[in-house]
C-alpha cells in the first residue's frame, strides 16, 4: 500500500499534528527506562522544525481505560524530548480543553507542545469522530509517526486523518519499507528466528512469512517440542495450543520450510540468579525443571541457517533474557545474526519486538543491524499480512 509522506505535504510554517508512539517503560519511580521509540521519531520531528513548523505532538502512555491515570502522565516523555531535541518542549495536562487551547495559540514557528495522553479520554479508543475532530482543530495538517500503534484504529491514528491533509512520519515510512521487505522482494534464503513466551501471538506470522528457513525457541519452541512428544519438564507449555502447533509444522513440512527447533536446553528447578542450573538434551529435562534458555548444542545447530541467510529477521528471545542466567543464548543469537553482515552486501537483518531489542542493546549490536522495529504488535500484524488502520489511513490515491 502507497502512503502519502510527509516530505510530499505543504507544512511551511504551519501547525503540524504529529501523532508518535511514546509509549515507552517507565520504571516505579517514573524514569523513562529505554527511549529508543522517542528518538526514533527525531529526524520527523527535526525535518519538520526544519520548516519552521509548530509541532503539536500527541501520544498514548500504558493502558489507563479512558481515565486519568497519574502515574500515566506524559510529563517525564517531554523532559526527555526537551534533551534530547535540545530545545523547550511545553507540555500541557489534557489533549483538548482550554489549557490546550492556549498552549496551541501561543505556539510560534519551530515550538513544540506535547498533549496528555491521549487515552486519558475514552473517546480515542474509541475512534469518536467528534474527539477526532476536536483534536484536528489543533492543526493545520497532520503527520503520523506512530508505527508502532498503527494496528489500533483509534481517534488519533485514524480519525483524525479524515479532517486533515495527512501523511505518514519518516519512521513509518522506513518500517513499512523494511518490514515490507520481508513480504515482497527480498533476497532469500530468508531466515526467521522466533522466540518469546505465548503460541498465540506467532501463529499467523508463522504462517504468513515468505520464510526458507524458520528457528524458534523461548517459550514457543517448548510447546513445538511437547506437540512433537517430548517430555518437557515442568517446562511452559501450552497445552492448549499442541493442535495448533502440530497443524503449523505440517504447513511448513508442506511448503519446503525447514523448520529448527532447539535440541539442548538450560533448565532450572525456579527463574532465579544463583539457581543451580543444568544443559540438557530437550526430552530429558529434569521433573519439575524448566528450560530457561537454549543450550550451546542449539547456538551451533542454528548458525548456519542465519549466516548462510541474506535476509534474517527476529523477533523474540530464546530465553529468560531478564535473568543473566538464561541471557546468554538471546545474546550470542544477537551476535551471530549481525556476524559477517557488513553493510556492503552483507545480509539484510531486521529485528523487532521490545524484548529482542533490548538484548541487542546489551549485546551491543543494535546499531549493526539493518532495521531495528519500534513495533511489537503492529509489526507482528504487518507480517501476517494485515492491513494496519493507521497505514490504511494515510493510503495516497496515486
Ligand atoms: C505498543 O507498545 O505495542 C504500542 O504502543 C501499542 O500499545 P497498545 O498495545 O496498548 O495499544
Amino acid at each position: 500500500m502507497k502512503v502519502k509522506t510527509v516530505e510530499d505535504l505543504p507544512v511551511e510554517g504551519r501547525r503540524v499534528l504529529v501523532r508518535v508512539d511514546y509509549n515507552v517503560p517507565l520504571d516505579d519511580a517514573g524514569a523513562i527506562g529505554d527511549d529508543t521509540r522517542i528518538r526514533a521519531t527525531v529526524p520527523t520531528l527535526r525535518y519538520l522544525l526544519s520548516r519552521r513548523a509548530s509541532l503539536i505532538l500527541v501520544s498514548h502512555l500504558g493502558r489507563p481505560k479512558g481515565k486519568v491515570v497519574e502515574g500515566l502522565r506524559l510529563d517525564p516523555v517531554a523532559r526527555r524530548l526537551s534533551q534530547i531535541l535540545e530545545r523547550p518542549v511545553a507540555k500541557v495536562n489534557d489533549c483538548l480543553g482550554p489549557d490546550a487551547e492556549a498552549a496551541v495559540r501561543s505556539l510560534g514557528p519551530g515550538d513544540v507542545l506535547l498533549l496528555e495522553n491521549v487515552r486519558f479520554h475514552p473517546e480515542e479508543e474509541a475512534n469518536d469522530p467528534e474527539f477526532a475532530r476536536d483534536l484536528a482543530a489543533w492543526a493545520e495538517a497532520y503527520v503520523n509517526d506512530a508505527f508502532s500503534t498503527a494496528h489500533r484504529a483509534h481517534a488519533s491514528t485514524v480519525g483524525v486523518a479524515a479532517y486533515l491533509p495527512s501523511a505518514a512520519g519518516l519512521l513509518m515510512v522506513k518500517e513499512l519499507d523494511a518490514l515490507g521487505r520481508l513480504l515482497e522482494g527480498l533476497e532469500r534464503p530468508f531466515t526467521a528466528v522466533l522466540g518469546g513466551a505465548k503460541v498465540a501471538d506467532k501463529m499467523g506470522m508463522i504462517r504468513n512469512l515468505p520464510a526458507d528457513v524458520v528457528i524458534l525457541g523461548g517459550g514457543l519452541a517448548n510447546t513445538f517440542l511437547r506437540a512433537q512428544g517430548k517430555d518437557m519438564g515442568g517446562s511452559r507449555v501450552e497445552t492448549d495450543k499442541l493442535d495448533q502447533a502440530r497443524e503449523i509444522m505440517a504447513h511448513l513440512r508442506s511448503r519446503g520450510v525447514r523448520l529448527v527447533l532447539p535440541v539442548d536446553a538450560v533448565a532450572a528447578p525456579e527463574i532465579r540468579e544463583k539457581v543451580s542450573c543444568r544443559t540438557v538434551p530437550v526430552g530429558r529435562i529434569p521433573a519439575g525443571w524448566q528450560a530457561l534458555d537454549i543450550g550451546a548444542r542449539t547456538l551451533e545447530l542454528i548458525r548456519p541457517g542465519i549466516l548462510n541467510a541474506r535476509t534474517v529477521f527476529w523477533n523474540g528471545p530464546v530465553g529468560v533474557y531478564e535473568v543473566p542466567a538464561f541471557a546468554c543464548g538471546s545474546i550470542m543469537l544477537a551476535r551471530t545474526i549481525v556476524e559477517d553482515s557488513g553493510a556492503d552486501g552483507g545480509r539484510f537483518t531486521v529485528i523487532g519486538g521490545g524484548d529482542a531489542m533490548a538484548v541487542s542493546v546489551r549485546a551491543g549490536i543494535a546499531d549493526q543491524v539493518s532495521h531495528l522495529s519500534t513495533g511489537g504488535g503492529a509489526s507482528l500484524e504487518f507480517l501476517e499480512g494485515r492491513t494496519l488502520p493507521g497505514v490504511e489511513a494515510l493510503a495516497s490515491e496515486a
